[in-house]
């Protein structure tokens, strides 16, 4: 499968757009354990034309995670244009616009999911971003707005026709949110009614390595994008590539491999964000990691109180050492809260992984 000129080979695996969770950081954690596209979360066209910090802090790359997309959103076509010139100059791999999004505040200005209801202008929008792209421009949306307006199959051919270089569909409609199951149905009808020559990437409730061969299999998509199921578990990408290959799906990480990898997360993290909002960050990142484990709620509540990031390592520390208090299982005892260690012993903090990204370039000017 090809998006312009990059080549992903056959059945490859994206990690999809989000929210306070595709950041740079976890980008490369997905990338080593085999994701073959990244996307960055949606960064709002507005935030970017009026320098907003948030907004240009998301324009981050590392030259380590390529190929990888910057997502936009917008409903205004003005300010989309100029978004798109913004990111354009930054040299992702590929503009995706957000055409999915189903938040309130977001829908009610025409952007997101918001213009499956207004397709002329849909329209209009990509005309804006592929006039300002200088490299393949994709799009990321949704089945329709409700039941009664499922228009993916008229939506996917006019996109194709306006020139974008490949399509990512969520197999829910705006209305569903994130309810019930996703339509995988739809998937196979837009791969064989809806699109013609580009490629086509499925999403939606491909959370095991299972789920992403049966997507596969069941609707003949491209390429299947894995969000939920990445989230805390970055290594579901390798998983699935080994289960498609053999038939057997690996064992979970151990307990100390799942442990270095959140100190790698959080040592990314603070490299890119600075200490302090690092490890304010990384906060909404145990749950993830730790779901399913015993004591696991003693370990978040004690990782939460660490306001440093040696704080934060010597509660991981501490975790790795009594391992027999963090099985998978459901609690069976009232637990004790981890007691940090004193100070980590030099050769295990020789272990922890030490990040070899370094960030592209410093954080774009815009305006
Ligand atoms: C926390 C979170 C944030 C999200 N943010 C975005 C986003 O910024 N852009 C986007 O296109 N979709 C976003 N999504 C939707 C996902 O990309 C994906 O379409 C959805 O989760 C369904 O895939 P899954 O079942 O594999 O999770 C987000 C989803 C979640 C759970």
């Amino acid at each position: 499968m090809q998006i312009g000129s990059i080549d992903f080979g056959e059945r490859p695996l994206f990690l999809a757009p989000m929210e306070d969770v595709s950041d740079p950081p976890f980008r490369l954690l997905c990338k080593r354990y085999g994701a073959d596209m990244l996307y960055t979360e949606f960064i709002s066209s507005g935030g970017l034309i009026y320098d907003a910090d948030d907004s240009v802090q998301k324009l981050d790359i590392y030259d380590e995670e390529r190929p990888v997309g910057i997502q936009i959103f917008g409903g205004n076509v003005e300010q989309v244009r100029q978004a798109t010139r913004i990111v354009d100059a930054i040299e992702p791999d590929l503009i995706d616009i957000n055409f999915g999004c189903p938040v309130k505040k977001v829908v009610r200005k025409d952007a997101g999911a918001g213009i499956l209801r207004n397709l002329p202008k849909m329209e209009r929008i990509v005309e804006a971003v592929m006039e300002g792209a200088t490299r393949p421009v994709t799009v990321k949306t949704r089945l329709g707005w409700n039941d009664d307006s499922i228009q993916i199959l008229e939506v996917a051919r006019m996109l194709e026709d306006k020139g974008i270089q490949a399509l990512a569909v969520h197999a829910r409609t705006r209305s569903q949110m994130y309810k019930g199951e996703a339509r995988w149905e739809w998937l196979r009808r837009i791969k064989e009614e809806g699109v013609r020559d580009i490629p086509f990437i499925g999403n939606g409730d491909a959370l095991t390595p299972e789920k992403v061969k049966a997507m596969f299999d069941e609707t003949g998509v491209d390429a299947v994008m894995i969000g939920r199921g990445a989230i805390g578990n970055p290594w579901i990408f390798e998983h699935a590539k080994t289960y498609m290959a053999t038939g057997e799906v690996p064992p979970p990480p151990t307990w100390p491999e799942r442990l270095a990898v959140v100190a790698e997360h959080l040592t990314l993290k603070c490299e890119w964000l600075g200490e302090r909002t690092g490890v304010l960050e990384m906060r909404r990142q145990y749950g993830g990691y730790f779901k399913g484990f015993r004591n696991a709620s003693n370990l978040r509540a004690a990782l939460m109180e660490e306001t440093t990031k040696d704080g934060v390592l010597e509660v991981l520390l501490n975790a790795k050492e009594n391992a027999d208090e963090f099985q998978m299982s459901v609690p069976a005892t009232p637990s004790k809260k981890p007691k940090a260690t004193r100070s980590i012993p030099a050769a295990v903090k020789a272990k922890l992984p030490t990040p070899s990204a370094q960030k592209q370039r410093a954080p774009a000017t815009v305006g």
